[in-house]
Parts: structure tokens; C-alpha cells; sequence
């Protein structure tokens, strides 16, 4: 049977990059077109030297496609994908462009004014943990950001169950590629090492995003968020802290209770990961995993659930191939089996 034909568009950011790392042993497609401004005319291995195996040149344009992921900047990515969904070919978005279901959130959180409204509803917010038989028939798969994910993760149990007050902390710390490679003042390595900052205190822009989704596994909660997003010295990985009160009386069996309703909830996803220690961003780095540490502090009485992923991986790239996965039939798990890489 002939491979799935999939494409890049803008293969020279990271997430782009980090897409062709993962196609290039995908059992069931063939990367067919990469696109990218700077390096059109270029051979993508010599633009990037760890991608030797993979000959293709970077075009301007992209090449006939069956699925295309953009891994443009926010805004941009827009313009590029109208036509291709105009054209039939369904699309994973891997920027913020059709995250967020209510048009009137773009101009407050992103600058710009959504130019199509409508593709919004249609658009399936590509969390598999959250929308998979969605996902599956979707045209327009808008896949989440990469903070987004982890916090939606470690808080999905106890918000679907409803065993926790709206009043919720996101804690999260990010490594400097969740930045993009585009150079900035901040991401300077003279400003970026030897450093950790908070950032966006007042609001990030994947709080919308936050709110929006937590709210679909509880409708009728109010929640109460505050995301802090952080960033520190590291290239890849993103660790969440998130704070939460149980409601009165429940979990009342306490740490082994939470446990075991976190280890249920999350039983057949291939790529969660419950653990019995804190995990930490080295032990996702270069895999699709997230890993949750649900726990319960024994003064206050406070849930605590701590989470790690790879921001280019499952934050990224990798979960937008376990969305084409889904989207197409193939395993879900199909070209993303690889381990973390240690040390
Ligand atoms: N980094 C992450 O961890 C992460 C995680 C989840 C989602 N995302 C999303 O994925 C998308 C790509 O992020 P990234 O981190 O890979 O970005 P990036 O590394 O900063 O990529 C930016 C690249 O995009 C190109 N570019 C910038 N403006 C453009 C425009 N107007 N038209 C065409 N190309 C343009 C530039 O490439 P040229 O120099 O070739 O022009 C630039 O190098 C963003 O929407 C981001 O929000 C990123």
C-alpha cells in the first residue's frame, strides 16, 4: 500500500524540524514537501546536519500533499492554511491559530483580528486525551500548545471527576526552545543561562486556552486559573506544578486514593505516564511521554500534581503526529515509540 504523503510548512523552526526527526522512521507516510523562507532551494540535511538520512530540498511552496502540518508562527499560519483547506487537504496546525473557539479572544491574546471565524467550530482541539473520536474525522486539527498540554493533563482527573475547587495554580517552567528559534534579548544565552525568570505574570496567552479546555470536561465550572510560566536554562522540557483544593470530603483516603483515581483514569493512553516519584524533564526529553506525579500535601491538604514533557514532542511535533495517527487509522503510537533519551 502507498504511504501517506505528508508535508511541513515551515521546517525551519523548531517545531518544523522536530516533525521531520520523527517522520523520517514513520511506518505509514512518506515526507513528501518541506517547506521554509530561509532555506528555500536548499538541501534540508545541510541546513540541518542531524537530519543526514532525509533527502529532500527545502521549497517556498509546498508539494501535493494528502495531510500538511504548519509549523508557522501564530497569524501566519493562517494564511497559509486556507487555501490548503479550501483545496480538501486536512491540515494539523501546530500554532495557536484555531486553538481558541471564541473569535473574540484573538485580539486580546494574539494581536490580530481571526479571519475566519467559522473554521473555528470546525477546527478539533487535537489533545487526544481530551477529543480523540473528534480528532479522528476532523479536517482541521488545531493542536495544543505545549504548556497547555501538560497542565490539561495533570488536572484533567480531578476536574472531569469534579473533586477539586475552581481556585487553581499552574506553576510551569519551560526550556528556552518553547521560545522559538526566531533570536530574541531573552533567549540570548548571556540572558537565558545561569538564570530562571517569570514571565507573562499578568497573563500568558495559553490561559484562554487553559479555561477553554478545562471547561469542557466540566461545563458547569467556573474555573479560576493562574498560570505562571517561567523559563530556565535548559534547551528542551517543561515541568508544571499545579495547585489545587480537594472539595469537602472528598478524596478523604487521601495520596493512595488520588493515586489510584489518576492511574484509572489514565490507563489505556499509550503516552501518560503515572509515576511514583516526581518526574523530571530529562525523563521525557525526545519522547511523546507525559509524565504525571498526582500527590496530596499532608498540612494544607492540597493536591498537588506535578508534570513533564518534551515541549517539542508531545508539546509539539509529536503529538501532532499522534494526531495524523488518529486522523488516519494508523496506530496510535505509530513512529513515536521512541524512549527518552538519557542522560
Ligand atoms: N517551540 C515550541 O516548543 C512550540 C510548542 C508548541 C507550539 N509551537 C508553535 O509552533 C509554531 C512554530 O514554533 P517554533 O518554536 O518552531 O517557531 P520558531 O522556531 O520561532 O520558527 C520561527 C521561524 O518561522 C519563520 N517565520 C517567522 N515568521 C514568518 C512568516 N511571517 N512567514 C513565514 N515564516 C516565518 C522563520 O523562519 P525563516 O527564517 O525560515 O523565515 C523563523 O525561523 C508557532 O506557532 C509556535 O507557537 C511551538
Amino acid at each position: 500500500m502507498s504511504r501517506l504523503r505528508v508535508g511541513i510548512i515551515n521546517v525551519t523552526g523548531y517545531a518544523g524540524v522536530e516533525l521531520a526527526r520523527l517522520l523520517h522512521h514513520h511506518p505509514e507516510v512518506q515526507l513528501a514537501s518541506v517547506t521554509g523562507r530561509s532555506a528555500a532551494g536548499q538541501k534540508l540535511a545541510d541546513v540541518f546536519p542531524h537530519l543526514v538520512g532525509i533527502d529532500l530540498t527545502v521549497t517556498a511552496e509546498l508539494d501535493e500533499v494528502d495531510l500538511a502540518f504548519s509549523a508557522m508562527p501564530h497569524k501566519a499560519s493562517i494564511e497559509v492554511i486556507l487555501p490548503l483547506i479550501e483545496r480538501g487537504i486536512r491540515v494539523v496546525d501546530i500554532s495557536a491559530d484555531f486553538r481558541l473557539k471564541d473569535a473574540s479572544e484573538y485580539p486580546r491574546w494574539y494581536e490580530f483580528v481571526h479571519p475566519a471565524p467559522e473554521l473555528l467550530q470546525e477546527a478539533v482541539y487535537g489533545l487526544p486525551e481530551f477529543h480523540r473520536s473528534e480528532i479522528a474525522t476532523a479536517s482541521l486539527v488545531a493542536n495544543p500548545g505545549c504548556y497547555p498540554t501538560g497542565a490539561l493533563l495533570a488536572l484533567a482527573p480531578v476536574v472531569k471527576e469534579e473533586l477539586v475547587y475552581p481556585d487553581i495554580v499552574i506553576d510551569s517552567k519551560s526550556g528556552v526552545s518553547g521560545a522559538g528559534r526566531t533570536l530574541s534579548l531573552p533567549t540570548h544565552y548571556v540572558e537565558a543561562s545561569d538564570n530562571v525568570r517569570a514571565y507573562a505574570v499578568e497573563g500568558h496567552r495559553h490561559l484562554p486556552e487553559i479555561i477553554q479546555e478545562l471547561k469542557t470536561l466540566t461545563p458547569s465550572l467556573s474555573p479560576l486559573v493562574t498560570f505562571l510560566p517561567h523559563l530556565v536554562p535548559t534547551a528542551r522540557g517543561i515541568l508544571s506544578s499545579c495547585y489545587a483544593q480537594p472539595k469537602q470530603g472528598k478524596l478523604a483516603k487521601g495520596r493512595e486514593e488520588l493515586k489510584g483515581l489518576y492511574r484509572d483514569y489514565y490507563k489505556d493512553e499509550p503516552f501518560i505516564g503515572i509515576v511514583d516519584e516526581p518526574p523530571e524533564t530529562k525523563h521525557t526529553w525526545g519522547s511523546n511521554l507525559c509524565l504525571i506525579y498526582p500527590t496530596i500535601d499532608p498540612r494544607t491538604g492540597r493536591i498537588i500534581v506535578i508534570s513533564c514533557l518534551d515541549n517539542l514532542v508531545k508539546g509539539a511535533a509529536g503529538q501532532a503526529i499522534q494526531n495524523m495517527n488518529i486522523m488516519f487509522g494508523f496506530p496510535e503510537a505509530a513512529g513515536l515509540e521512541a524512549l527518552p533519551v538519557y542522560p
